[in-house]
């Protein structure tokens, strides 16, 4: 098989699975409650059901993809995701699974049970270590500790990885970056921060309010010093940073002040079944009307080929130019991130 490759010669490798639009927390930089109090989530029935998933990720693993990242909104208000993830965990060069949650709805008996289905690894939000800043944050009043609770849930179920991603917006946290770096050296957990991001319509970003990945850099080394590690795979999201004393890495995802869209070799698939070739894009591909009409696999094949040779997108490398363009995005709740 020749190899799959978009506009720009990237390959698809990665495919984010959002699994619900719904979340239990309302942080103010991605469900601000202005917006989504009043917001009318996804019927049911609307969801792409797990089998029509599963024949998704085959036709996708057929042209390449290896790595599958389940999302939301949070995934797991969504039960009976252990049946899910063992369907995926079975399809053939499917080597990798992971999800991205806030963990706090995460118990012991779920963490296991995830982890027995297939579920390798876990990136946990988290955005403060004291609970004045992170329950401002949440906007739903779930405590630091919650957190916590969830990911020594996850810790004791022995996950390959686990990841804290913590998103800096300025003078909203930059005051926890520190706390969160004592909290997590040296506990084998990675912590990420991440820039404050313009996804979406509903958060208000504006360009003032990123902190950027020099500034975090700094602010941590001043008290921990860091250097620059390589990366662990060539497209990595998060450029990596070793403590000197040998007390582990932090990572820094700076899709803002430094893109990163040449490696970018990710789809995303809402949980209504639109795939969506960029974080930022404004509309998604119909996949879940072929699939609800009898659409033989090599038709389906044929689509998603010519989606992806199609793609151009690389938003976060022009996004400079089109700061002040009103420009409809998708919502990172309704995506995954
Ligand atoms: P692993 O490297 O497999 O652990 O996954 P990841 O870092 O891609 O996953 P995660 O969901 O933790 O993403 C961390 C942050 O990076 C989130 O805020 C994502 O929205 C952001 N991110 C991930 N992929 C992209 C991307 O393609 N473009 C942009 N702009 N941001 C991304
Ligand atoms: N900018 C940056 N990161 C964001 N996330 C959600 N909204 C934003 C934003 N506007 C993060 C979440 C989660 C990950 C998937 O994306 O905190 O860790
Ligand atoms: Fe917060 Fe993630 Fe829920 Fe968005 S999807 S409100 S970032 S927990
Ligand atoms: Fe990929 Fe779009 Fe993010 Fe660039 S902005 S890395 S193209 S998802």
């Amino acid at each position: 098989m020749t190899e799959l490759l978009d506009g720009l010669g990237r390959p698809i490798h990665d495919l984010r699975i959002s699994v619900t639009d719904r979340c239990n927390f309302r942080c103010t930089y991605c469900m601000p409650r202005e917006v989504f109090d009043n917001h009318k989530f996804l019927p049911r029935k609307e969801l792409l059901s797990f089998e029509e998933i599963e024949r998704l990720v085959r036709l996708f693993a057929g042209l390449g993809v290896r790595k599958l990242r389940l999302t939301g909104g949070e995934p797991l208000v969504r039960n009976d995701l252990e049946s899910l993830i063992e369907r995926l965990a079975n399809i053939d060069g499917i080597d990798d699974i992971a999800m991205t949650s806030n963990v706090s709805l995460m118990t012991a008996a779920r963490a296991q049970s995830l982890r027995d289905a297939g579920l390798a690894r876990i990136n946990v939000s988290l955005d403060a270590m004291d609970d004045a800043t992170f329950k401002a944050i949440n906007d739903v009043d779930v405590s630091v500790q919650q957190v916590l609770d969830g990911i020594g849930h996850c810790a004791a179920a022995d996950y390959d990885e686990i990841k804290i991603n913590m998103v800096v917006k300025k003078g909203l946290n930059e005051h926890s970056i520190l706390p969160m770096a004592r909290f997590f050296k040296g506990t084998g957990q990675i912590l990420r921060f991440i820039e404050f991001m313009d996804v979406g319509n509903a958060n208000g970003w504006v360009p003032e309010e990123v902190f950027t990945a020099a500034e975090i850099v700094e602010m941590i080394n001043a008290e921990l010093p860091i250097e620059p590690t390589d990366a662990n795979y060539s497209g990595e999201v998060a450029k990596r940073w070793s403590y000197s004393d040998g007390g582990g890495e932090v990572g820094v995802i700076a899709s803002v002040s430094e893109p990163f869209c040449g490696g970018c070799h990710r789809a995303r698939l809402s949980a209504v079944g639109q795939l969506f070739t960029c974080l930022f894009a404004s509309f998604g591909h119909d996949l879940r009307t072929p699939l609800r009409e009898d659409t033989s696999d090599k038709e389906i094949l044929a689509r998603l080929e010519n989606i992806w040779q199609n793609r151009n997108d690389r938003y976060s490398e022009v996004r400079a130019s089109l700061v002040g363009t009103p420009i409809k995005k998708v919502e990172m709740s309704y995506i995954g991130g």
